[in-house]
């Protein structure tokens, strides 16, 4: 074990990597994680010198106000490794920014931005042996911040510990998903949590998937609470229909996460030509849509799911297949997001990030 103070980051390194026990072809998404861990806590009303230190578990009070109250907000990224063993991010600023407008919502004091860029390449530069090289693989990152002060009365903590740790990646989903549309329970409403990545935005979406998944379905597309008429967003991903050739997505909202994969798809969409209409979607525009033969695609976008394609679609007790298309959308935006992720393509939004 060495420790070295750099770049203001308390550095503790592994004797000896574990990388070898992990079998890369066999990879559960989110199972195994690197050798080192980046922590950071607040504590006094600031954020202390950050440290680098080998994966461990963690010692928490069972009071810590996360257990509690869920006071917890998360981030999720990818490191991806070129032909050339280079790595890269995709858009990290945007996911730092967005960490602190979840955190603001969840009463979480801001994180500095240094701290967090300069901690995530020093971290990734260790374990870079574990980003893995070719279409898929990917270093799952995971920033997250937790309430730890032991106090059980419902107030906002005055400690919290800041963390980020990785794990070697492939596909979140395999192959094209079924999806049901809500029709009773909700993800998120007006004035909520819905923008934010609250821990506990997951968690209340497990009971309603779990009978979804009983049911044959991998997700569900969640409505918006009041009416339940307009399609809003999977939870895991964003959600984007093709009808005929125009691509429309509900637009971002209270309710909505602010996906950086999505915003990456419209972009992409603008710069190659195809119309985008960010607008309330409806469950019964779609159903017609499938009906009449318009809706060509439905898919997914987020960093877990990269571009997710949907197979069919229930609601209601109606059941509408959507057939593969070749020249699919969901296609043409994979292989461009990854041909910028991946070091293949010109970057010309300036969204690689070299580690
Ligand atoms: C991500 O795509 O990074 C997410 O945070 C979704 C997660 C629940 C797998």
């Amino acid at each position: 074990m060495s420790r070295i103070l750099t770049n203001e980051i308390d550095l503790e390194t592994v004797e000896k990597s574990r990388i070898n026990d992990v079998d890369f072809d066999n990879i559960d998404f989110g199972r195994e994680f690197t050798d080192h861990m980046f922590s950071c806590d607040f504590v006094d009303g600031e954020w202390q010198t950050p440290k680098i230190m080998p994966y461990q578990a963690l010692t928490l009070d069972p009071s810590a106000r996360v257990f509690h109250y869920g006071q917890a907000v998360f981030e999720g990224m990818k490191a991806f490794k070129d032909d050339q063993d280079e790595v890269w991010l995709f858009r990290p600023e945007d996911n730092f920014n967005r960490i602190n407008i979840s955190a603001a919502r969840l009463a979480i004091p801001e994180f500095p931005k240094d701290y967090f860029l300069n901690g995530l390449k020093t971290l990734i530069q260790l374990d870079k042996a574990w980003v893995k090289k070719g279409d898929g693989n990917a270093l799952y990152i995971r920033p997250f911040v937790i309430a730890t002060e032991p106090a059980i009365s419902a107030a906002p903590a005055n400690e919290y510990k800041f963390m980020i740790i990785c794990s070697p990646v492939k596909a979140y989903y395999k192959g094209r998903l079924s999806v049901l549309f809500a029709e009773k329970f909700s993800r998120s409403a007006d004035g909520g949590v819905g923008f934010a990545k609250a821990a506990g935005n997951y968690a209340a979406q497990f009971y309603p998937t779990n009978l979804a998944n009983k049911k044959g379905f991998q997700q569900i597309i969640w409505t918006d609470a009041n009416t339940h008429e307009y399609l809003e967003e999977a939870g895991t991903m964003n959600i984007f229909f093709r009808i005929n050739n125009t691509l429309v997505t509900a637009p971002t909202s209270d309710r909505i996460l602010d996906g950086i994969t999505r915003k990456s798809v419209i972009q992409l969409a603008k710069d190659n030509n195809i119309d985008v209409e960010i607008r309330r979607v409806s469950v019964k525009e779609i159903k017609e849509a499938a009906m009449d033969g318009s809706l060509k695609e439905i898919f997914g976008s987020g960093t877990a799911a990269v571009i997710s394609p949907i197979s069919a679609f229930e609601h209601a007790g109606d059941v509408f297949e959507i057939p593969d298309l070749e020249d699919s959308y969901s296609t043409f935006f994979k292989r461009k997001l990854m041909d910028i992720q991946y070091n293949k393509s010109d970057d010309q939004h300036g969204w690689r990030y070299k580690v």
